[in-house]
């Protein structure tokens, strides 16, 4: 029921052992990792032994109650232990005790979900004595890191999502109400299995962004564009909700994942904005006002360029001088020559149907300049809307250059940072 020590001066040296055997998973909300492991203790019981040859065996196994085990425990643990429990230990001829059992671990971890699905995890397993201190019990390590990963990776059954990168041993001495416990810290990195959350999440994404950009290329005149990018958020979000489940959730911090989406979405609301933008410019602003004249400069004259559009060619039609109604131009030559033709196909009496055709002549000059004035109005609102119209097109050129820059740029940014994650 004591150490077995000879003197208590001395203390127990405890080898530790452990494997992984088994990643069962990570919890993000409530930030805990998932093992299973195969522990292995071993001690010395002091001035036991005996000979094999007068006991025909080297070792027997023993019941746990009839010997002193030490209370070796994981300090992270966070859930019963309720793993199948070993009842014996093996006793050696030279007073050595084997100790050794599988455990289903659930152990507390700080887990970094920000660069998720690329995320590498690094959580510590710390064995040391509940109750006894340095003085009484030491802990020695039995395996270097290297023979750890090795066989744990010999002997891992399942994975899951997560792949075990690697594993670290270091003993330590933990300082705690003045006395000092000796510990055997593990750590064990993970590496999440990115495939997955890529291929459902990340390339869906991309699809529907590059659909939203190209959607640029539709005339917002003749196909309903405003429509068509209205559509593409609505399965977008749909496309989220459905995807929402594979998402962590954890309140510490932000996975860069969910920027991600956010910035797609924000990008699609913003080009459909500005597809409204434009087709107001085109087709309302015309109604109201003509285009300023420092308006039309900047984005005819130097946005255009900017654009690589061609800058405002000359209209071909012809441009109807409008004089201000004359009577006097009825005496011109060409009506005089009119009013003779007439006078010669109507073949009447001079002096009277003269007079009657002049007043005729003079209703119909009047009539077209009704005419042209009605024309010259029309072609006036179709200049003042054509400006506008090409306004429209240049701005619209311009927001797209923006759009792909900033896609660009951003989408750059997030793959560098996952990248520079994914080296760590
Ligand atoms: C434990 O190991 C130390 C050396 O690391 C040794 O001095 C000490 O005697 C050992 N204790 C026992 C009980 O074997
Ligand atoms: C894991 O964390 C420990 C302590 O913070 C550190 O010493 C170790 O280098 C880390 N391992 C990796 C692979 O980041």
């Amino acid at each position: 029921m004591v150490p077995p020590v000879q003197s208590f001066w001395n203390p127990i040296n405890i080898t530790v052992t452990m494997n992984v055997l088994a990643i069962l998973g990570v919890d993000e909300k409530a930030q805990t990792m998932t093992l299973f492991i195969s522990q292995y203790l071993t001690w010395r019981i002091d001035g036991l032994h005996w000979s094999e040859r007068d006991c025909g065996t080297k070792r027997v196994s023993v019941s746990r109650e009839n010997l002193w085990i030490p209370d070796i425990h994981i300090s992270e643990f966070m859930d019963e232990d309720n793993s199948p429990q070993n009842m014996h230990v093996f006793l050696y001829n030279t007073g050595l005790v084997f100790d050794s059992k599988s455990i289903r671990v659930v152990t507390s971890c700080q887990l970094d979900i920000y660069p998720f699905p690329f995320d590498v995890q690094n959580c510590s397993l710390t064995f040391r004595s509940y109750l006894h201190q340095d003085s009484e019990i030491k802990l020695i390590q039995g395996a270097t890191s290297e023979e750890t990963l090795e066989v744990s990776r010999k002997l891992i059954q399942t994975n899951g999502e997560w792949e075990l990168v690697d594993i670290k041993v270091t003993p330590s001495v933990l300082k705690l109400n003045g006395g000092s416990y000796s510990e055997m810290k593990y750590y064990i990195v993970l590496k999440r299995q990115p495939m997955l959350y890529v291929v459902n999440l990340l390339i869906p994404s991309c699809f529907l962004i590059t659909v939203d950009l190209f959607s640029f290329l539709l005339p917002p005149q003749s196909v309903d564009r405003a429509s068509f990018k209205m559509t593409l958020i609505l399965g977008y979000t749909v496309f989220l909700l459905i995807m929402n489940d594979l998402l962590p959730v954890s309140g510490q911090t932000t996975p860069l994942i969910n920027v991600f989406f956010s910035i797609s979405l924000a990008l699609m609301v913003a080009s459909l904005l500005e597809t409204i933008f434009i087709t107001n410019i085109q087709f309302t602003s015309s109604q109201y006002s003509t285009v300023p004249r420092w308006l039309s400069i900047l984005v005819l004259r130097y946005l255009a360029l900017a654009v690589c559009l061609p800058t405002q060619k000359k209209s071909n039609r012809i441009t109807v001088s409008l004089q201000p109604p004359k009577e006097l131009q009825i005496h011109n030559p060409i009506s005089n020559s009119l009013v003779n033709s007439c006078n010669i196909s109507e073949d009447k009496p001079p002096p009277d149907p003269h007079q009657h055709l002049l007043d005729e002549l003079r209703k119909l000059s009047k009539d077209l300049i009704a005419i042209r004035l009605h024309m010259d109005n029309h072609f006036k609102g179709t200049k003042t809307s054509q400006e506008w119209y090409m306004i429209g097109i240049v701005v619209d050129r311009l927001l797209f250059a923006i759009y792909i820059i900033f896609i660009l740029a951003s989408f750059l940014a997030i793959t560098c940072i996952w990248i520079w994650s994914d080296s760590l």
